[in-house]
């Protein structure tokens, strides 16, 4: 059996082979925010299916894809759809496509969710920067044998997030008359939404926004420190519970997908000016 790295280096020749480009960015996309990619000028589309050592579904018809492309005068390589713990992925494989975009040559991440809002200010469509995270799912991505070539055991998480990119990312929001907080993201397992105490215990523990992605690939980003830029589209409230939505997938994805063009100025102007 090939060890991690050995995994890596074959998935990042695979893809090589197939670009000819330098693309030192990596986008990851929420739920109901693919449309971003339409503001790419697409160069290669790679579906995961067709990527040695990425993820295999064994549950449903997998979908997503890789996508190389510019935006925002950079060449981007963008997730379109990631890997959940909830779906029964172990945290090795949801995090193994930033594995190899480091190896690709990608030094800067621009991370987005869906996510609950537990802060009194927010409302549904806002837009929220994170600027730290509590992370609460229950596996580590790091957990077992660490290789040094790709970061170290014990890494520091003092500023997981970016901030020039948080502060960039502000101005743009209001250059642009966009509602766009900063807070600190819950990363949970999922896939149930929360339950009124849980969002309540969220808040009280300094949550302003929950979600069930986003925690484990900015762990894995840092570890191979890679800069991480991450915002969350409010797409339903949890806390306070007089305001609360009673929020589904279907829900989540509507006020996704609402929210998305906000989202897509804010990194397609960032990426500009980074
Ligand atoms: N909780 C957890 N994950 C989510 C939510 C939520 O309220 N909204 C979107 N993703």
């Amino acid at each position: 059996m090939e060890n991690l790295v050995e995994q890596i280096k074959k998935s990042a020749a695979h893809l090589r082979s197939k670009i000819s480009a330098e693309y030192g960015y990596g986008v990851i996309l929420g739920s109901g925010l693919g449309n971003l990619t339409s503001q790419m000028k697409v160069h290669q589309q790679i579906p995961y299916t067709d990527i040695p050592g990425f993820p295999v579904s064994t549950v449903e018809g997998h979908k997503g894809s890789l996508i190389f492309g510019e935006m925002g005068g950079k060449n981007i390589v963008c997730m379109n759809g990631r890997f959940h713990y909830y779906e029964g992925y172990s945290m090795h494989d949801v995090t193994f496509p930033i594995r190899v975009m480091k190896f690709l040559g990608v030094h800067t991440i621009m991370i987005s969710n869906a996510s609950g809002g537990m802060n009194a200010a927010f409302e549904v469509g806002d837009l929220m920067i994170i600027t730290d995270h509590i992370y609460l799912q229950p596996e580590h991505p790091l957990r077992g044998k660490n290789y040094d070539e790709l970061g170290p055991r014990f890494p520091n998480m003092n500023q997981p997030y970016d901030p020039e990119m948080v502060k960039r990312g502000l101005a743009i929001a209001s250059a642009n008359h966009i509602t766009c907080h900063t807070g600190v993201y819950v990363g949970v397992q999922g896939p149930t939404f929360e339950t009124p105490a849980e969002y309540r215990c969220f808040h009280l523990m300094g949550g302003d926004a929950v979600g069930m992605s986003t925690t484990p690939e900015v762990v894995v980003a840092r570890h191979m420190d890679i800069k991480v830029f991450a915002i969350s589209v409010i797409t339903d409230v949890g806390y306070p519970f007089e305001k609360a939505d009673n929020v589904s997938h279907a829900f989540v994805l509507e006020k996704a997908a609402e929210a998305e063009p906000k989202m897509t100025k804010i990194i397609v102007e960032l990426l500009h000016q980074i």
